[in-house]
């Protein structure tokens, strides 16, 4: 079976996709920056399932990531077929606030690493007569950016959405499909590690999906050549009323629903 790289599967939808695909048969190649999380899901995967399972601590706020990661595989061989470019995180801060470092390598993490790990392999895909990549944006793409923290957040999941548009425009052909999966809110680690744990414990739990369900409609829909899957009936719904309704009555609903993100 091909090989399947997941950036950040160390938790949250990037962990779930990795079981989900191994169930499936996939081999996997891991990049995160947590070793010990890396060595536990090689054990516990390949305990679980008849797979072979690779890792490669990166971090990719690092401008050499994207070729480092690359290097590794080919020197392992692998034959990669599907890339999950998953890593992200957001920050938590004014604009003004964060350093410019902390600005760029947010920015490397969310937007360019997808960018030129894409570029890197798909020479490879188009050699081996097709594949897949998914990149995990959010229906923060499609909402109107927050005015008050993480505010190049929403901004770069758009750009990625159109960036998975280009890639199939230009790839199709060569039976290359490309994915951004959108997840609304999931329980994930993602807030406590960003500090808005405390937003997200008031968003009703109705409007949450888990990772596991995230993950397994990202992947349906990528095996469905879907160019935008966003995950879970309310969501989807959400979406498609949004365009009617005025910016101003997005962000009084957004507020009410985790406050905080717009003024
Ligand atoms: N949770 C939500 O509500 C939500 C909603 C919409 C979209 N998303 C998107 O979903 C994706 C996954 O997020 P999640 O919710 O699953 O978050 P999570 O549970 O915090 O997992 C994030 C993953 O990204 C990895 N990562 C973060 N920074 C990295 C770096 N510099 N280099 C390499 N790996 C890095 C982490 O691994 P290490 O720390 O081990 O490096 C971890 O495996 C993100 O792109 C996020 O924007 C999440």
């Amino acid at each position: 079976m091909s090989t399947a790289l997941i950036t950040g599967p160390t938790a949250g939808i990037g962990k779930s996709i990795a079981y989900q695909l191994a169930e499936k048969g996939y081999d996997l190649f891991l990049v995160a920056r947590r070793e010990d999380r890396l060595q536990d899901l090689k054990s516990d995967i390949e305990n679980k399932f008849q797979v072979r399972v690779h890792y490669l601590k990166s971090d990719l706020a690092s401008p050499d990531a994207p070729q480092e990661i690359y290097d590794y595989g080919k020197g392992m061989n692998l034959d990669i077929s599907t890339l999950i470019l998953n890593a992200g995180y957001q920050i938590n801060t004014k604009l003004e606030e964060a350093t410019l470092q902390e600005e760029e390598d947010c920015l490397r993490v969310l937007g360019l690493s997808v960018i030129m790990q894409s570029k890197l392999y798909i020479k490879d895909l188009m050699s081996r007569g097709g594949g897949h990549i998914m990149v995990v944006s959010s229906m923060a793409g499609f909402s109107p950016p927050s005015t008050e923290f993480a505010i190049l957040y929403g901004p770069v999941k758009t750009f990625m959405n159109r960036f998975v548009e280009a890639l199939n425009g230009a790839y199709n052909k060569n039976n290359i499909y490309s994915t951004a999966l959108c997840p609304g809110f999931t329980v994930t680690e993602f807030h406590t590690m960003s500090g808005t744990q405390d937003r997200m414990d008031k968003v009703p739990s109705f409007m949450k999906l888990s990772a596991d369900q995230v993950a397994q409609e990202g992947i349906d829909g990528m095996f469905k050549n879907k160019e935008i899957v966003i995950p879970g009936n309310l969501n989807r719904l959400l979406i498609s009323v949004l365009r009617f309704f005025p910016t101003g009555a997005i962000k009084w609903i957004g507020n009410k629903i985790a406050g905080g993100r717009y003024k």
